[in-house]
């Protein structure tokens, strides 16, 4: 079964197209890039796909179900139980240290438990920052609690917008080899971003312009 397909999906906001007829399939196990300019519609198709909104048009079927047709409470529901979510802004809660943040995630999703928070913390090599809040983080600690913060629920489908954008190279290295092991212990990973060189470790690129999907296809074949 397809983790997630897009059958001809639009979101118009008044006059502007955001995204037009767009539809895709995403086998279990694919690692795939979203590229396009500045307004080409990536945030919107991830925030589609992440059960943040719905869709003019068309229909998203996520692990097998429909998502068009659910409503805001079901979607949130969904996307608590499927999707680990990373952004380029981290959203981090400022006042609790990094245990507490993995912590938080738990908390909505089913009950907490501070040796796995902190287990997730070790899975991104953070464990020796846990009693730190987020601003005494470099930005790349930020992210990788992100990550650490995004997994706690052991997702189906991980989904990142432009998680190296505000990264130097060192940190972008360490975020793109997390990313290397989920996918090698079989994550879905959907991931937004501007660089062909983080694009180059996915399998697959799908581009965007002007909300159209333009191309799609093996990063073997992208130039
Ligand atoms: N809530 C909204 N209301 C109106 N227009 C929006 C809204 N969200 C996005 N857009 C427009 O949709 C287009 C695509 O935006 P976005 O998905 O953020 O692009 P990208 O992430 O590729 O930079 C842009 O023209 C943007 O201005
Ligand atoms: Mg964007």
């Amino acid at each position: 079964m397809n983790i997630l397909e897009l059958n001809d999906v639009s979101m118009i906001y008044g006059p502007v197209k955001a995204l037009q007829n767009i539809s895709f399939i995403v086998q279990p196990g694919e690692w795939v890039a979203i590229m396009g300019a500045s307004g080409s519609g990536k945030t919107t198709m991830m925030n589609i796909v992440g059960c943040m909104n719905k869709a003019t048009h068309g229909s998203v079927i996520l692990d097998g179900e429909n998502i068009s047709r659910l409503n805001a409470r079901d979607l949130t529901v969904l996307r608590r139980d499927k999707i680990g979510l990373i952004f380029q802004q981290f959203h981090l809660i400022s006042y609790l240290t990094a245990v507490e943040n993995v912590m938080i995630a738990q908390y909505y999703h089913s009950m907490v438990d501070e040796k796995e928070a902190m287990q997730a913390l070790e899975r991104v090599g953070l464990a020796h920052r846990a009693r730190h809040l987020p601003r005494q983080l470099s930005g790349g600690e930020q992210q990788r609690l992100c990550i650490a913060r995004a997994l706690i629920n052991y997702p189906r489908l991980i989904l990142a917008d432009e998680p190296t954008g505000n990264l130097d190279e060192t940190n972008q290295n360490t975020v793109l080899d997390i990313f290397h092991q989920l996918h090698n212990e079989g994550s879905t990973i959907i991931v937004v971003t501007h660089s062909p060189e983080v694009a180059a470790h996915a399998q697959r690129v799908i581009s965007l312009e002007f909300g159209r999907l333009v191309s799609d296809m093996p990063t073997s074949l992208c130039a």
